[in-house]
């Protein structure tokens, strides 16, 4: 289980218990003392078993949209067991939501002492990438490694987004964000290049609370602006009509942007389109049109709850290669 520290005294405690377990990596005593004490006044997560703390990973945000993987750790004996990918995992989400663009994190290079080999394919396989040695940033003995990862790839966006339903900060976004996001919505691949999909930005307080007065159980309520998804059922070709499929090309794509410019939303499309039809009744109070239909709100905010992703099927359950079998 991983978990989001905030008590400093917590935090220190912690990371003192990783720390002195893992002297191999953290020998001396001084800098180990200095890892603990920054520690507290970083975000930080912890990994436990059964209640027992396995490890622990502490970010510093080193820019305004920089941020560095200060230290991390993991027991001997709790390794291969996923709580370093784990943790990091948990990091990354957050370092995104936050709006970073950069990851970067700093060790001995590879091929200096076999433990340190282990920490540097761990960090390849998360997705870092090395940046730079510098051979005299601690000394000659530790030549340090610089790896960096770029947040805002579109691998990296995917990896990230998960649906978010908790509650959004009072913050509003700003304008051209929005329509970043809209713009990403727009550009998505249509069928027969139809554009079958138009959007209504909401933003107007009085507006976004007559759509949240609708919404029933309610959903989004805190959200600051919402994009409502409009869809016109216009024929691609023949009998063809590729509407929902170009709408959700272009929703997709709007979650991803809204993840990179850190963030959240989810795609609310059952619950509004139900036998209730609240969708009709949203579309009412925007002055929709009678062709177009209310598909889908995304609500658009930055996040103060926090999020988890939800479990998927294996990938070997859901992806073959060359046969449905597999060869
Ligand atoms: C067509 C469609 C309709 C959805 N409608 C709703 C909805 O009405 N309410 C909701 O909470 N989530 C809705 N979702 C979000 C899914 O529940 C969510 O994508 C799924 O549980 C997987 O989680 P993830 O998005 O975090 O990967 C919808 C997703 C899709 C693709």
């Amino acid at each position: 289980m991983i978990r989001f520290i905030e008590d400093r005294q917590e935090k220190m405690k912690i990371s003192r218990e990783v720390l002195e377990a893992l002297t191999q990596w953290f020998e001396v005593e001084e800098s180990r003392e200095q890892y603990i004490r920054e520690s507290a006044d970083q975000p930080f997560w912890a990994a436990f078993e059964n209640d027992v703390p396995a490890g622990f990973l502490c970010l510093k945000q080193t820019g305004d949209a920089t941020v560095e993987l200060a230290v991390m750790g993991v027991k001997k004996e709790f390794h291969r067991n996923g709580y370093g990918r784990r943790l990091f995992a948990a990091a990354k989400d957050y370092a995104v939501q936050k709006g970073n663009s950069f990851m970067q994190v700093k060790t001995v290079r590879s091929g200096m002492y076999e433990d340190y080999d282990i920490t540097n394919e761990f960090y390849r396989s998360v997705g870092f990438r090395e940046l730079e040695v510098l051979a005299d940033y601690w000394d000659e003995a530790n030549p340090c490694q610089i790896y960096v990862m770029n947040l805002k790839s579109a691998i990296g966006t995917i990896e990230t987004r998960h649906s978010y339903r908790g509650r959004f900060s009072e913050k509003a976004v700003p304008r051209e964000d929005l329509e970043a996001i809209a713009r990403c919505g727009i550009d998505a691949p249509s069928g027969c290049n139809k554009q079958t999909t138009d959007l209504i930005v909401v933003d107007d307080k009085e507006t976004l609370d007559k759509i949240k007065g609708l919404i029933d159980p309610p959903v989004a309520q805190t959200a600051p602006a919402m994009i409502v998804v409009l869809s016109r059922r216009i024929n691609a070709y023949r009998d063809r009509c590729f509407a929902t499929q170009d709408y959700s090309a272009a929703i997709e794509n709007m979650l991803l942007a809204i993840v990179e410019l850190g963030y959240q939303s989810c795609w609310y499309e059952g619950h509004i389109t139900d036998d209730d039809r609240i969708c009709d009744k949203i579309a009412a109070v925007l002055g929709v049109p009678d062709d177009y239909d209310v598909v889908c709100i995304l609500p658009v905010g930055k996040a103060e709850d926090d999020f988890h992703a939800p479990s998927k099927k294996p990938f070997a359950e859901r992806v073959r290669f060359n046969h449905f079998e597999g060869r």
